[in-house]
């Protein structure tokens, strides 16, 4: 693997892409900085080479218009204090001022471009652009696993114009090795805890694990349409009418393959989409007209925390239930406890996708976990088998 671990970077200009896509409150306050803080290494190790570091990054989606609310000022604030050193921070991406600033950084400073998506180019991938940018530095070193599975000028484009200058930063390499480690795994037996409300959104990335797993967990909304194409009632519960089929489908290549198949059991089932609705525990294929399942049961919770507790090898993507209503939220809960408790046993425990990091963040277990990925669409497309263009990039 290219990365900046086996070079000294001394009195380099290096123009890192970050991914710092963070939450904002509406006082323009960085709401959880894990994706920052998990840029330091790389921007630390830079600093003490000796290198002027030029941060880039996109926050939202802008849509190639400025625009004050996805500004990355507030996120030059947070890093500043979070390494303890000034951030120069410019306005802009592409003008005078941000090359005169480059041009006069010195080693060990850092500075920080405007959201680049501020910039129709970016996400267009646009050759000029990715020109512009690297002309501000002579070394590239991409550590936006987040966006790594987007082709855009900053994240693959740009490594074009750095052939033999170009690097992973230390989250690119902890996420590869990491996921690489999720993928080709000898350490059995592994179960894989899938969830989230929608199958479509997930099928590549369980079809990639049939070959791979011992156990398949299926919970969230998702698990409805599962349930529904076995022939389940399941009441006014969300589910994907064109996708039973494909449920059929991948339930026989699970069979057929010696996975085994966990499914709820049974549900908390609600008489509204609410916190305050009434709420009873249902067989999951028995729910009554008038009510939907929105968490796991009790029963089906212990299955699947016996299911993981007992494995050397877990991955989880996406919530259990709606956790973020707490009615909803212990299957989530449970789910995530017995991950924990995997790894104390001595499990290689792995997490990824908004959703699930941030149960886990509520329950204050991210840090007993081996591996909690900072991608989301990037973590389920490299599970699923793609190559991620802004890895591709620098392996080129
Ligand atoms: C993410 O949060 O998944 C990444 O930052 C990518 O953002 P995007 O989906 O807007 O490209």
């Amino acid at each position: 693997m290219k990365s900046i671990k086996q070079i000294s970077l001394k009195d380099k200009t290096v123009i890192v892409r970050v991914d710092f896509n963070v939450p904002l409150n509406d006082n323009q306050e960085v709401t959880d900085n894990t994706r920052i803080i998990g840029a330091l290494p790389t921007i630390k190790k830079l600093v003490s080479d000796g290198a002027a570091v030029i941060l880039m990054s996109h926050l939202g989606r802008p849509k190639g218009e400025k625009n004050v609310k996805f500004s990355l000022q507030p996120v030059a604030k947070e890093l500043s204090t979070l390494l303890g050193m000034p951030v120069k921070f410019v306005p802009e991406v592409l003008s005078a001022g941000v090359k005169k600033t480059a041009s006069e950084l010195e080693s060990g400073e850092v500075m920080l471009l405007e959201n680049l998506r501020f910039c129709p180019g970016e996400t267009k991938g646009d050759e000029d652009m990715a020109k512009e940018l690297a002309s501000l530095a002579d070394v590239y070193v991409n550590d936006a696993f987040g966006t790594a599975h987007r082709r855009h000028a900053s994240t693959a484009v740009i490594a074009e114009y750095f052939p033999n200058d170009k690097y992973f930063g230390f989250l690119m390499e902890h996420e590869i090795v990491n996921l690489e480690r999720a993928l080709n795994t000898k350490e059995n037996p592994y179960t894989a805890v899938i969830g989230g409300a929608k199958v479509s959104s997930k099928i590549d990335i369980i079809r990639n694990l049939i070959p791979k797993v011992d156990n398949m967990i299926i919970g969230g909304g998702m698990s409805f349409t599962f349930i529904k194409a076995m022939g389940g009632q399941i009441g006014g519960s969300l589910y994907e009418e064109d996708k039973l089929e494909l449920a059929r489908e991948i339930l026989n290549e699970m069979i057929l393959a010696g996975v085994n198949i966990y499914l709820p059991t049974d549900v908390v089932a609600a008489d509204a989409f609410s916190n305050d609705a009434n709420s009873k525990i249902v067989d999951s294929n028995n729910i009554p007209e008038g009510w939907m399942g929105l968490d796991i049961g009790p029963d089906s919770l212990k299955r699947f925390a016996t299911a993981v507790k007992d494995s050397r090898m877990v991955l989880w993507n996406g919530p259990m239930g709606v956790f973020e209503m707490d009615k909803f939220s212990k299957g989530t809960k449970g789910v995530a406890i017995a991950v924990a408790a995997a790894s104390t046993s001595g499990a290689f425990t792995a997490i990824g996708g908004g959703d699930s990091v941030a149960a886990i963040n509520k329950y204050d277990l991210g840090d007993m976990l081996s591996y909690v990925s900072t991608g989301g669409g990037a973590m389920l497309e490299y599970l699923e088998g793609k190559t991620l263009p802004g890895i591709a990039a620098i392996n080129e």
